[in-house]
């Protein structure tokens, strides 16, 4: 009898650990040490926000009617046919493109929606692209179902897609690209140009290998773009696209679980890819996302993100002073939640190691595989932005 517990990728996995989660970790040991108003953590990207008020309402009403028989009950594994509809007409409105309920399903978070969409769509061995530095679960979602994800470092000077190197990373595995914009952890917004030029490249480059190449648009920052930038879909510029996101960070709504996937209406065999994404979602366990969360979602979607988006540009420039008057070299974020500065030093672990010791909670830019940088979550009150000041300042002084 084997004595092993769990499998040997298992063990590796969990023996590699997430470098998140250990900033999680050693944020608890700092706070018990030096009291939790010490402690400046920077480290998840948990929206704070409460939901918007709209969620409150559907709560009510739902609630009045909890003694329906089945309220609460299965429903399509796509998600309630009513629900798929609204998500569908908000979805279109956004993408500017014409998306009907049959081309959207929804999906336990974004997260759940990558899962289903690999289970679709790799055979053993299929490659994914994606720029570095990226969310560093892509990994697991496509390990998950026997895919190898390839990353490809960014442009250095701005952070956008290094379109040639793309396409020298194309080979004939190659099965989809996730483009994250505005981008986890550095906060990059790629612009209509850079979408162009991947989704003409990957046009080639299916040509070339004679092979379906998808473009995944994972989005779940969409909402947060600052001083007026326009985050540009990728739908029109690429028939075998979908747009992957959820309704965690704009609605505040991450433990609900509720996302989706919209699938480009112009793509060819898209009903038959719809088939495959509602059986995944099924058989990996999710069924469908909470019955709950659906509600709290739909009603949801007549709010507006517009107080969200300002206590983000609040703390947003708020950080940016104090890393700027600190000493730090970074871009501002264009979009998202985080921002990525240079670790001075070049050493990105060391330097986190340098900032908890002076406890701020930051995590290396090596776990979004794109060693040098930290990033920085401003999902926090202001008054966490406000007491780093002097963290940051000891820190850099070595
Ligand atoms: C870039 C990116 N994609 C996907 C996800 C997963 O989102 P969800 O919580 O909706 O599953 C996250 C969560 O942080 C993310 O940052």
């Amino acid at each position: 009898m084997s004595a092993s517990v769990i499998s040997s990728a298992m063990e590796q996995n969990i023996s590699q650990g997430s470098m998140i989660r250990r900033m999680f970790e050693a944020g608890i040991e700092l706070r018990k040490k030096y009291g939790a108003d010490a402690v400046c953590d920077f480290s998840l990207g948990n929206p704070d926000l409460a939901p918007p008020a709209e969620a409150a309402r559907a709560m009510a009403a739902l609630a009045e009617r909890l003694d329906t028989p089945g309220i609460l009950g299965y429903m399509p594994n796509g998600g309630f046919a009513w629900a798929r509809e609204k998500v569908a007409a908000w979805l279109s409105d956004q993408q500017g493109v014409a998306i009907p309920a049959s081309h959207v399903i929804l999906t336990c978070g974004a997260a759940g929606a990558m899962n289903s969409f690999f289970h679709t769509v790799l055979e053993p061995g299929d490659e994914v692209l994606t720029i570095a530095p990226f969310f560093g679960e892509y990994r697991f979602y496509t390990a998950n179902h026997g895919g190898v994800l390839r990353p490809v470092p960014c442009r250095a000077e701005d952070f956008g897609p290094d379109v040639e190197a793309l396409a020298a990373a194309v080979t004939p595995k190659t099965r989809a690209l996730i483009l994250n914009s505005p981008n986890n952890p550095c906060g990059a917004v790629y612009s209509r140009e850079d979408i162009a030029a991947v989704a003409a490249m990957l046009k080639d480059a299916s040509a070339r290998i004679g092979r379906r190449i998808y473009l995944i648009a994972d989005e779940p920052y969409r909402f947060l773009a600052y001083d007026g930038i326009e985050v540009p879909s990728v739908l029109p510029y690429y028939e075998d696209a979908v747009v992957i996101s959820s309704f965690a960070k704009n609605y505040g709504m991450a433990g609900e679980r509720v996302g989706y996937i919209g699938v480009n209406p112009a793509m060819e065999g898209a009903g038959l890819l719809m088939d495959g994404l509602i059986f995944s979602n099924r058989v990996l366990g999710f069924v469908n996302p909470p019955v709950v969360g659906q509600y709290l979602m739909a009603e949801c979607l007549s709010a507006s993100t517009d107080p969200a988006l300002a206590i983000y540009t609040r703390r947003r420039n708020m950080l940016a002073d104090i890393l700027r008057d600190a000493g730090y070299e970074f871009t501002a974020p264009r979009g998202t939640f985080y921002f990525m500065p240079k670790a001075p030093g070049g050493d990105d672990k060391a330097f986190v190691a340098k900032l908890a010791e002076s406890l701020v909670l930051a995590v290396p830019s090596s776990g979004f595989g794109y060693p040098g940088y930290f990033r920085l979550s401003f999902a926090v009150e202001d008054k966490v932005i406000e007491r780093s000041a002097e963290g940051f300042r000891k820190a850099i002084k070595g």
